[in-house]
């Protein structure tokens, strides 16, 4: 446990930002909402290092003293996301590079190419310094390394970093020319020294270096964490570490991959929208995280040391907003209730707690205007008493901490094949991998059922079915992982896409997609891309977007077709009986209701069955379970009041619940479950 026996609650913490009055009246206020536990120090490098080798630790001593006298936990970070000035005028190499071979500058954060030495060097230096000041601080639970690794780099350092990098990987030229297929437009290397980091160049890049690269930035940038996580370790082996994954998809880090060398998966989280949507955005970064901590656990250097809690799918929402979330042009409110709904939706799939971005609005700096705890109104404001509000609930939700989440679906996920989907000269530039996943993912929510993001080579034992959604890449492991688990007896729904390129971008010949084709009983011909806002009938009812295919059945039996224009006729959703298992292929992105009902019957033949059948629409709900007990989430996302059968204690009110609970518009249950229930 992090927190010996309660949930995570709090956010970052930025105490250099105010005067030392301000900093016992916030650990008054931390404690009038429960707070369990602050992120210090991320971008304090400055303000601990103020010029070179010339260390003020004093303040941060003083605050740790405080936190720890008010009984509030810290998770210290490094503050290497942010180098001080002058770390930069001495070391103009250090600077990072845009593909466009412009030299950025000091003025905001992440101004530093990971690659450099001097940096990396700089990095070590303050995170032992900090590991051996604070090792025995009583304060301390969790190790922050960093902020959000995501920045990329082109400098020399970084392309010397991706030869090293692809010698390692491909060993001699000849293997690295073929992956890449430079016999196409005369790239051939004929020395490593020609070999660069994809930078702006006159026309379509190569898709194999630009998709090598994103893998080698992401292994760096894990080297550059790796070196910090292990002088922590060494101070205090006892405390776990970790760092603050942040999401999107330009962010160049494998977060599975990185799985297996944190503690604790956490990430942070701010959905585009404030609304609806936001629900489905929570639903699936909470689900991803799971999925990466289950995947962590399983390759994790402490695996053998028993059980880990990323084996259990725990993981932490180490920032969000407490209210204005950032969409362009315009800031928007989280409305009255939602800042506990949301932060519960992230417990219920698995979250250890709910952390924010950050504790006090700041009166200036480039921030300014983001939402904190204690908001520029201050404690009398509706956001701090929301927030008090929130501490209460997470102090009477501790137990659940022990549930795993329910999930019988499996959902791939791989973080390359995003990348693959993001280059150019696509058939359409409006297909993503991730875009495929959260799709699929919405439409399984909305039929009920739970699903937990695994990646090529987990183990499948439990999962009832298994989607593929624009899985686009595939090594003979991956298409070797599918076609067991059919032939054993499993169920998978593969989307258009899938399987199509090999593992450095190479189409697979003979027919689409080349690595599934005997396992599905088709091969496609041809793409047909629709334009956008065009849709094409299906026979079953539905209408198809964005994507179509001729898809030639070869043991395959059409279940929904193409209804009209060139492809009339002609299947356009099959079902084929492989070994002791059914594979479904899915060719057009179908309307949503469509996709629901299509997945609902796929889930219902594999033996899945959705995890409340009679909760109403817009509930949502959510089972953990453990050995001893089952907790049954309903987070009710309607204007109205809602009714959904269950029995047992709701923890939240501590009502006995007999045979139904209602929750209000907005409002939230966690019951814990009567026995056999
Ligand atoms: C996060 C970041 C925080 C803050 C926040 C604003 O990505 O870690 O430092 O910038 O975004 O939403």
């Amino acid at each position: 446990m992090v927190l010996d026996g309660r949930l995570c609650y709090g956010g970052d913490y930025n105490p250099e930002q105010w005067p030392a009055e301000v900093w016992k009246q916030d650990v008054e206020l931390m404690r009038q909402a429960r707070v369990t536990l602050v992120t210090v120090g991320v971008f304090a490098w400055s303000r601990l290092e103020p010029a070179p080798g010339r260390y003020t630790f004093d303040w941060l001593d003083q605050v740790l003293d405080l936190l720890h006298a008010g009984g509030i936990r810290v998770a210290l970070a490094t503050p290497t996301a942010s180098p001080p000035p002058w770390f930069s005028l001495a070391h103009p190499d250090a600077l990072p590079v845009t593909a466009d071979g412009v030299r950025l500058h000091h003025g905001s954060r992440d101004t530093y190419c990971a690659a450099a030495p001097a940096y990396r060097a700089a990095a070590r230096r303050i995170t032992g310094l900090l590991a051996e000041r604070y090792a025995d601080h009583p304060a301390l639970a969790l190790w922050h390394v960093h902020n959000e690794y995501g920045t990329t780099c082109h400098c020399h350092h970084a392309e010397a970093g991706f030869r090293r990098w692809l010698r390692d990987r491909y060993r001699d030229l000849d293997a690295l020319n073929d992956a890449w297929t430079t016999s196409f437009w005369s790239q051939h290397h004929s020395d490593w020294a020609q070999v660069s980091t994809p930078r702006a160049t006159q026309y379509l890049p190569n898709p194999g270096q630009v998709l090598d690269f994103r893998r080698y930035w992401s292994d760096e940038l894990l080297a550059a964490y790796v070196e910090q996580r292990n002088l922590l370790r060494a101070a205090t082996p006892g405390v776990p570490v970790t760092t603050n994954y942040v999401l999107g998809d330009w962010v160049p880090v494998d977060h599975a991959r990185w799985a297996a060398e944190v503690d604790l998966v956490a990430i942070d989280h701010y959905p585009s929208d404030a609304g609806p949507a936001a629900e489905e955005q929570i639903a699936l970064a909470a689900d991803l995280a799971r999925g990466w901590a289950r995947h962590g656990a399983r390759h994790h250097a402490r695996a053998t040391d028993g059980d880990l809690p990323g084996a259990r799918g725990s993981w932490l929402l180490m920032e969000s907003a407490p209210n204005l979330i950032y969409t362009p042009g315009r800031m928007h409110t989280r409305e009255p209730g939602r800042m506990a709904r949301h932060s519960l939706a992230y417990v219920a799939r698995g979250s250890r707690g709910a952390m924010f971005f950050q504790w006090r609005a700041p009166r200036g700096g480039a921030e300014l205007f983001h939402s904190a705890l204690v908001p520029h109104a201050g404690p009398d404001s509706r956001i701090f008493r929301e927030a008090v509000e929130l501490g209460g609930m997470l102090d009477r939700l501790a137990e659940v901490d022990a549930g795993v989440v329910e999930a019988p679906v499996a959902i791939a996920w791989d973080a390359a094949s995003g990348w693959a989907l993001q280059q150019r000269a696509l058939p359409s530039d409006r297909i993503h991998h991730h875009t495929e996943v959260a799709v699929a993912h919405r439409a399984l929510r909305r039929a009920g059922y739970a699903c937990d993001p695994v990646l090529p080579g987990d183990p499948l034992t439990g999962y009832a079915l298994l989607v593929l959604p624009a899985l686009y890449l595939a090594d003979d492991d991956t298409a070797a992982w599918v076609r067991d688990h059919v032939h054993g007896g499993g169920h998978v729904v593969i989307g258009y896409l899938s399987g199509v390129a090999d593992e450095h971008a190479r189409i697979r010949l003979g027919g689409y997609p080349g690595a599934y084709r005997d396992v599905l009983g088709v091969r496609v011909e041809e793409f047909h891309l629709l334009a956008d806002g065009e849709e094409v009938p299906l026979t079953g009812g539905g209408t198809g977007r964005f994507w179509a295919e001729t898809v030639r059945v070869a043991g395959a039996e059409p279940v929904d077709a193409y209804a009209a224009g060139v492809l009339a006729g002609q299947p356009a959703v099959t079902r084929h009986r492989y070994g002791d298992g059914v594979a479904w292929y899915v060719s057009t992105r179908p309307d949503e209701g469509t996709y629901q009902r299509l997945l609902d019957e796929a889930a219902r033949a594999a033996g899945a069955s959705p995890t409340c059948p009679d909760a109403p629409p817009g509930v949502e709900a959510v089972r953990r379970r453990s050995p001893e007990a089952s907790w049954l989430f309903l987070l009710n996302h309607t204007a109205s009041a809602q009714r959904v059968p269950t029995a047992g204690i709701d923890l939240l009110t501590g009502a006995v619940v007999e045979d139904a609970v209602t929750l209000p518009a907005g409002g939230v249950a966690v019951v814990r479950e009567r026995a056999g229930a």
